[in-house]
């Protein structure tokens, strides 16, 4: 029954988020669809659900608005994200900058983010505030990790600061105001959103080893963005191989990016990123023992494996 409704939630969201978008301004309209019409994992929408249900939620199209918010705070950080890392793939499209220009890009991710307020309307005011500093979080988040590697100083203390912030904060988020939906007490609240965090916590992680080991093909986004740019689990966990490897690649310009994703491969430096993954995780598997036993709980469970053993 649990996952019906999960399902069920899962594709009001996709066609809340159709339905949302519908600018009668074309480029809006046009660049919004191609991003939101591209796929993704829809990972986040889903821990919403999973938190809700676990919680003794019943009603799952009252959590669909707020999903819906949740994934849409998402895909706007994405379409900002690339300008950003100078990405041209995205869910294995070109991104929406490399197509319609940074102009349109900047403001899709604006109008999409916009789109947030009306999705959060119907809820309270506790839910709409912690909607609001997952927001700002990501966007601290985000900050923090441009500083840190202009300035060639991500270590392990502010990759932590960092990832907590731009992605650890909105799973939490989704999951806090799922249990809130679901009238879950302070206790089943908190441990539902620890979860969350650490799950999203492994999420980052596991995504900057595969933006090392990844297959672009099947991933739909390209590697070696991090490294590129003095960034991600390998520069902190590892900050003096790739250091060196870094400092290495300057003198040898042309395959460079590539030769520091070989020589990082062969360094010992993954192994390092999945031990760090594998302790975060644990941390997931634990919040879960104070969650009642349901097939939710199970599911959620077997989540953090997925999230652990993803490729794409
Ligand atoms: C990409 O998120 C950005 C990160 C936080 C690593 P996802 O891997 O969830 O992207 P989609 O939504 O599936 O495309
Ligand atoms: C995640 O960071 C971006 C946000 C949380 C907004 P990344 O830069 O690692 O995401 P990808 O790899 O481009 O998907
Ligand atoms: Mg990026
Ligand atoms: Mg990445």
């Amino acid at each position: 029954m649990d996952m019906q409704l999960l399902e069920k939630g899962l594709s009001a969201v996709e066609e809340a988020m159709m339905a949302i978008v519908d600018s009668d301004v074309n480029v809006l309209y046009d660049a919004s669809e191609h991003i939101l019409s591209s796929g993704g994992k829809r990972v986040r929408p889903r821990v919403a659900f999973l938190a809700y249900l676990a919680a003794g939620g019943n009603e799952i199209e009252q959590v669909v608005p707020m999903a819906t918010a949740v994934e849409m705070v998402h895909t706007a950080t994405l379409v900002h994200d690339d300008i950003n890392d100078h990405s041209v793939l995205r869910r294995g499209r070109p991104t929406v900058h490399s197509i319609w220009g940074r102009t349109f890009a900047l403001l899709t991710g604006d109008y999409l983010f916009a789109k947030v307020y009306q999705m959060m309307a119907p809820y309270g005011s506790r839910q709409n505030v912690i909607m609001s500093n997952a927001c700002t979080r990501l966007v601290e988040g985000e900050t923090l990790q441009a500083t840190a590697a202009k300035a060639g100083e991500m270590d392990q203390e502010t990759y932590k600061e960092v990832i907590s912030r731009k992605t650890a904060s909105l799973f939490e988020a989704a999951a806090r105001m799922g249990a809130i939906q679901a009238g879950a007490d302070e206790a089943l609240e908190n441990a539902l959103a620890e979860y969350a965090y650490n799950l999203g916590l492994t999420f980052q992680i596991v995504d900057d080893i595969l933006d090392i080991i990844g297959d672009p093909e099947t991933m739909g986004k390209p590697i070696g963005t991090d490294v590129s740019q003095g960034r991600g689990v390998m520069v902190a966990q590892n900050g003096h191989a790739a250091e060196m490897v870094l400092e290495e690649t300057a003198v040898s310009a042309p395959n460079s990016v590539e030769q520091m994703i070989n020589d990082l491969r062969e360094s010992g430096a993954v192994q390092l990123a999945r031990f760090q993954a594998q302790r975060v995780a644990q941390r997931a598997r634990e919040a879960l023992t104070a969650v009642p036993p349901s097939p939710a709980r199970d599911e959620m469970e077997d989540l953090i494996e997925q999230v652990l053993n993803r490729d794409s």
